[in-house]
Formats: structure tokens, sequence, C-alpha cells
């Protein structure tokens, strides 16, 4: 009869026990792309009143929402990431005169794209709000976090993490 390594076993616990995030502990991988001027301040300034918001969120700065790219977004989910937020400043406050109308404009299409691939396009959604709304931008955070924690991981994510354990098992 062959006999296991303990270290074989542990291997094989870690890829086959370990579960599925649950909804309660799934703690989603969001990116946010803010606007240097407005929606960067707002997050900074909620940092400098020591306002509480979900660790999941990772936060790029752009020149202004208007420069975001589709590829940005699509590469984002591509990665892996659970959810995306875009966030610029007010309407008729972009310092770039109509950035933010056009980014909002760029959302609505990407929403229909990942719609398209099966992708919820409730995980991409953009936000307005001015410098001095940190509080704004905290809640945005944690009301953005909790629909992607209610939506559970990406499919892409999952698929990623199921491509994953199946190498691991090819190689035990
Ligand atoms: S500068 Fe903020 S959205 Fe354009």
């Amino acid at each position: 009869m062959s006999t296991v390594s303990k270290t074989t076993n542990e291997e094989v616990a870690s890829v086959v026990e370990k579960p599925h995030d649950t909804r309660a502990s799934f703690n989603p991988n969001i990116i946010a792309f803010a606007c240097h001027y407005c929606a960067f301040a707002a997050a900074d300034l909620a940092g400098v009143m020591r306002l509480t918001y979900p660790t999941g969120v990772k936060v790029i700065r752009i020149p202004c929402t208007g420069k975001l790219d589709h590829s940005y977004v699509l590469r984002a989910f591509e990665q892996g990431v659970d959810g995306v937020f875009v966030a610029g400043c007010l309407v008729g406050q972009c310092h770039f005169l109509e950035g933010n109308v056009n980014a909002g404009k760029r959302v609505g299409h990407l929403k229909k794209l990942l719609e398209s691939v099966r992708i919820d396009p409730a995980r991409l959604e953009m936000y307005n709000l001015s410098g001095s709304q940190g509080p704004r931008w905290a809640e945005i955070c944690i009301e953005f976090t909790e629909r992607i924690r209610m939506l559970g991981p990406s499919p892409i994510r999952i698929a990623k993490e199921e491509k994953n354990r199946g190498k691991r098992c090819d190689n035990l």
C-alpha cells in the first residue's frame, strides 16, 4: 500500500478542502479609478478624518475620469477583481470640462459589454463627488463593497482559482 507524506496530505487538504469563500467571509477585491482632483482628494480627506472603509478597495489615481480607457476596466476584470468603480468630480465641476460626463457614458457602454460576457454589470459603477466629501467616499466604498459581497466572487476569479487548483492537483 502506498503511503502519502504529511506534506502532500496538507497540500491536498489545502486544494480540496479549502471551501469557496462564503458570502460572509468573502472579502471582495475592488479597484477604484479615482480622478486626481475631486475623488482622490475625497479619499485623502477620508484618510485624514480617520474614517474606516473596507481594505479590499485599491485606489488607482488617474488625472481625470475622462482619461479612463475601456481597457483599464476590462483588464482589471480579466485579472480577477470582483468589482470596479470609477469616481470623478461632480457633474459641471470636472477640471477638464466634460471628462466625467464622457466617463459616465463609457461606464454605461462597459456595463453592456460586461453583460454580453455574462459578468453582472452591477460589478461596475460610476460615482461623482466633490473633494470635500470624505465621508461620502467612505460611504461609497462601504456600499459598493457590500454590493459586491452580495454578488459573490467574480466568475473570472472563480475560474482562475479552479484552474490553479487543477494545476496543483496535476503536480501531486
Ligand atoms: S478632473 Fe475630476 S473627473 Fe475630470
